[in-house]
């Protein structure tokens, strides 16, 4: 552990003010800030996690695109306390440091900031290649940049994969679907999706990622899984996504109107994060390779969803309607028949227990942060670290 000296403690009564303003002392902390921004362990150091110990056979090295994000780093819990070596390569478009922050000191784990439309070289076992911002304000505040993303992003750890060996895992979307007009949504479902929308730089750079997997797989021999996600909520949601989840928590719990664009008789299907992460594992660690729904079946009209949380929340907010969002899908629901054959997972968490989870976190943020303006549906740059 760390050699670095360790802070005088403040005696009891002491005056504290005076102790802290010594230029000894201000020199002791400025130290502490150089040294944890090297990522060495200090004496300030929060108490390192425990994690299993795996035998060498069964541990292996795993890269998390887009580990700082929302749903990269409860992968990167899950994979952690599994007793594995994760490395998260992430450029904090819209991840957040402090969804990792408590694996910062721990020796298997390392941090690479970096942005996935340029190459890069590790070694590694396996790659879960998550980094695309999710949600429709952040994705369409750059759509150049999200297009290079998925595009350039998938075709550089396609390439790593292929120099290393490494099996790699693509976080697909249900969005490959479009406005569907089949539905619940089979894989074998082509989709119906604008080339020309404002959701198309997401969507389509999605439908050229799968290709990309299955051109690897056939050409090159890649092993690739296709993880088609569908909405997903839980905690370290990023409060100004402009999701329905995280938006209509934050206006709830602060007694704001509840905006639904639309008449709210569009559907969605909404699944808790902790279900995705140990759906993502399977798939990645089973021999099934054609692209595979992860989502939660568990269908809701946009309006009985408002009235849940507006219920849960004991809240006294209003339900307004706002126009609908262009190219918004009418109805999505995952059919889930793939996952629950090829890889026994289905859905174990209820939306209304996830939710109590998703309000207990966006609760406890906004007694820090006194009052947050959720997002609305037009292209945004994601706030805050
Ligand atoms: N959350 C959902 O409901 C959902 C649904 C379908 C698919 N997905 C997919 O799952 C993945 C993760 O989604 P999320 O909800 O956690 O989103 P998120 O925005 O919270 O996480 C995305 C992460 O990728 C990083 N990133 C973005 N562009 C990058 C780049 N060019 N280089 C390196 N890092 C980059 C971001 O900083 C962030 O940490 C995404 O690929 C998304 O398309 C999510």
């Amino acid at each position: 552990m760390s050699s670095t000296p360790k802070a005088k403690r403040p005696k009891p009564n002491g005056d504290d003010d005076e102790i802290m303003a010594s230029p000894a002392m201000k020199r002791f902390i400025e130290d502490q800030k150089f040294l944890s921004s090297q990522s060495i362990p200090t004496a300030l150091t929060p108490k390192i996690m425990e994690t299993p110990k795996l035998p060498d056979s069964k541990r292996m090295k795993i890269l998390v695109t887009g580990g700082a994000g929302f749903v990269g780093s409860h992968l990167v819990d899950k994979l952690m306390m599994q007793g594995h070596e994760v490395i998260v390569l992430d450029n904090f478009f819209t991840g957040q440091k402090k969804n990792i922050e408590h694996w910062m000191h721990h020796p298997s784990f390392s941090l690479v900031r970096h942005d996935v439309t340029l190459p890069i070289l590790l070694e590694v076992d396996q790659i879960y290649h998550l980094a695309c911002p999710a949600s429709p304000p952040h994705y369409q505040y750059n759509p150049v940049k999200t297009i290079k993303t998925s595009t350039l992003g998938t075709c550089n750890m396609l390439g790593l994969a292929k120099r290393v060996h490494a099996r790699i895992l693509l976080a697909s979307t249900s969005e490959v679907y479009g406005d569907p007009l089949v539905h619940p949504q089979p894989e074998s479902y082509w989709g119906n999706v604008n080339t020309l929308g404002p959701r198309s730089c997401y969507d389509e750079g999605k439908r050229v990622a799968e290709t990309m997997m299955y051109a690897y797989k056939n050409q090159n021999n890649v092993s690739t899984r296709i993880a088609r996600i569908f909405n997903t909520f839980g905690p370290r949601m990023h409060p100004n996504d402009g999701r329905v989840v995280s938006n209509f928590i934050i206006q709830a719990l602060q007694n704001k109107d509840i905006t639904i664009y639309g008449d709210g008789s569009y559907t969605r299907s909404f699944q808790y994060v902790s279900d995705l992460v140990e759906g993502l594992v399977k798939l990645m660690n089973s021999e099934y390779d054609a692209p595979c729904n992860i989502g939660n079946p568990d269908e809701y009209s946009i309006k009985a969803f408002a009235e849940t949380v507006k219920e849960m929340t004991k809240s006294k907010s209003k339900i307004t309607y706002l126009p609908k969002v262009k190219d918004d899908p009418t109805q999505r629901q995952a059919d889930i028949t793939t996952a629950k054959r090829e890889l026994d997972w289905e859905p174990k968490v209820h939306v209304k227990e996830g939710l109590r989870k998703t309000i207990d976190f966006f609760q406890a943020m906004l007694d820090v942060e006194g009052e947050i303006e959720p997002t609305g549906p037009d292209a945004a740059k994601p706030k805050g670290k």
